[in-house]
């Protein structure tokens, strides 16, 4: 694997985590950003990044050995000119996706598996006109990839299976944990399941049945200490006593009167920011930096902590 090249293209938010992803599992990194500032910081950035995994024990080599297998690259040409796979990290913009997918298929060997990180656009939407479309995929990540290793990998319909073997085998690889869809939605998977508890969430303080601190409360000590190491459907499989089946013979009616009861919530300007408000005196503006590196430094202490537990 020593040998075998990763292209990312944008040097971002996400690009740079995807260099620490690919790089920590040994691949050779070349990163590609079209401004040059964002260049010049990225290696200081990760190299920041890389000393606090080291100190939670999360990489197995010293950050500098790691550092060393990224290479900024000011030329797209040569980023992507020997890459197994390309990861796009660019403006979620559909104009800009079309054009920069054209450009990595022409430049890009004809092997390597052409991915895009976008949160919300279907991959066909983008790669219609790529004369190699069938290599086109989308590779969504979960901020930061590094410490969240959930990977959605969204094809198109004219993506070839072969394509999407090669994005698993080059994903689980680099340490991740590829799901694959059968088919193209709008938000994929994980951000359709946050819009549905956001809508619920949002919808249950509009209405007034709680303040946003204590619906807070009920994921982070209540429903997500359980979905942390196991999903929802083993959730209910586990509390019934006869399994899944049961558990939906016992509470299918209710679940299905919530259900009708629901409304969806429509993100109106009011509700919004009468949450905003409260957030903010909760947490200044001026400290959402800081709160965000907390945030990182618990998600670590938590993969630190899963690791140390078996599967089964
Ligand atoms: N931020 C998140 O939480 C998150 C999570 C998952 C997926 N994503 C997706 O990842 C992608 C990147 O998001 P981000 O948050 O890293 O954005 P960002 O603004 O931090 O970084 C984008 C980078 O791309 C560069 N760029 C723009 N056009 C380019 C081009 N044509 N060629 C080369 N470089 C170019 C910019 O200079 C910038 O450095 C988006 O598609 C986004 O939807 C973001």
């Amino acid at each position: 694997m020593k040998d075998e090249t990763v292209g990312i293209v944008g040097a971002g938010l996400i690009g740079r985590a995807w260099a620490i992803v690919f790089a920590r599992s040994g691949f050779q990194v070349r990163l590609h950003d079209q401004v040059p500032a964002a260049l010049d910081n990225c290696l200081g950035i990760i190299g920041e990044r890389l000393r606090d995994l080291a100190e939670f024990g999360l990489i197995a080599e010293p950050p500098e050995t790691i550092l060393a297998r990224i290479r900024p690259s000011p030329s797209l040409a040569e980023a992507v000119g020997e890459a197994v796979l390309v990861q796009e990290n660019v403006a979620e913009k559909l104009e800009v996706k079309r054009e920069i997918f054209a450009e990595l298929d022409r430049l890009a060997p004809p092997h390597a598996v052409l991915a895009s990180s976008t949160s919300w656009l279907p991959a066909s939407s983008f790669t219609e006109h790529v004369p190699g479309r069938a290599r086109c995929l989308v590779g969504h990540p979960v901020n930061p990839p590094y410490l969240v290793p959930l990977v959605e990998i969204a094809p198109a319909p004219w993506t070839s299976p072969e394509a999407v073997a090669r994005a698993r085998e080059i994903y689980a690889k680099a340490g991740q944990t590829p799901v694959t869809l059968k088919k193209e939605i709008t938000g994929f998977l994980l951000n359709r399941v946050q819009s549905a508890v956001l809508s619920e969430v949002f919808a249950l303080y509009r209405e007034g049945y709680a303040d946003a601190e204590d619906l807070d409360r009920v994921l982070k000590d209540g429903l997500a200490l359980r979905w942390s190491f196991m999903g929802p459907f083993e959730t209910i499989d586990l509390n019934a006593p006869a399994g899944l089946a049961d558990y939906a013979a016992r509470f299918g009616g209710t679940y299905r009167d919530v259900a009708a009861s629901a409304v969806a919530f429509d993100w109106d300007a009011e509700t919004v920011a009468k949450a905003d408000a409260e957030r903010r005196k909760q947490l200044p503006l001026e400290d959402i930096e800081k709160r965000s590196a907390w945030r990182d430094r618990r998600l670590m202490a938590l993969l630190a902590h899963k690791r140390s537990q078996p599967e089964s």
